[in-house]
């Protein structure tokens, strides 16, 4: 018998498989929510949960929570007494968000923020381990400053969809804003001296920074 996958379902089929909990999110997500592609999902999520389970953070800091999805999967490697940040511009997710804090089990750990992040990441006193970008594209020079500003020499950022569906190899085509400000912001990422990085081609990209000593 001959049978065809595509790569993201053979991706997915081998890769550890998402908990139960974030496979109701998931499920949830598609049913309830606008624009559900937005969501990390299993690969992209096991991803981030195992990066988070090796540097061990004790505070993380995410730009764009959408349904929670990433929350959860970051917050797996928070340390036991770790707090984890996140903020979400649309007060409709909150319901959905916080009830599945609250099934996680982790109120205690995590904060969800409303509101503009470029309002509320200068607010936060915190120097952060972690940070996971996935908010609006246009903005991501100004999240990266910011979070740079915060997070600890040595500590990682990691920033999603920065192939923007692959548009970003072909700017002769592709001239709408959004992918020329990723190809910008890579081209800007990869010369600052005061990071190292690497772009994955995860998903819609994904690009690893760790801030220098
Ligand atoms: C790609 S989704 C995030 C997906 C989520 N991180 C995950 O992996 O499941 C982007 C989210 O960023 C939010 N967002 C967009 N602009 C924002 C802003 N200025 N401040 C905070 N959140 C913003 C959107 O409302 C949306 O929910």
């Amino acid at each position: 018998m001959t049978f065809f996958m595509n790569l993201d379902d053979y991706l997915s089929a081998h890769t550890t498989a998402e908990s139960s909990l974030l496979q109701t999110l998931q499920r949830e997500t598609y049913l309830r929510v606008l624009q559900p592609h937005m969501i990390s999902g299993v690969v992209q999520g096991r991803l981030l949960a195992m990066l988070s389970k090796i540097i061990r953070p004790q505070y993380i800091l995410e730009i764009g929570t959408f349904t929670g999805y990433a929350m959860l999967c970051l917050a797996e490697g928070l340390q036991p007494n770790g707090r984890l940040h996140t903020i979400e511009v649309n007060d409709e997710l909150e319901e959905m968000i916080q009830k599945y804090i609250i099934k996680a089990g982790l109120e205690a750990q995590i904060t969800l923020h409303l509101g503009q992040a470029l309002h509320i990441i200068p607010t936060l006193p915190y120097t952060f381990d972690l940070v996971f970008i996935d908010a609006d594209k246009l903005a991501y020079p100004q999240y990266y400053e910011l979070a740079l500003a915060k997070t600890r020499k040595g500590g990682s950022i990691l920033i999603d969809n920065v192939l923007w569906k692959g548009k970003v190899l072909d700017l002769n085509t592709h001239k709408d804003k959004k992918t020329q400000a990723l190809h910008a912001f890579n081209e800007m990422v990869t010369k600052d001296e005061r990071v190292e990085n690497v772009l994955l081609p995860l998903r819609d990209g994904l690009m690893w920074v760790i801030k220098k000593d």
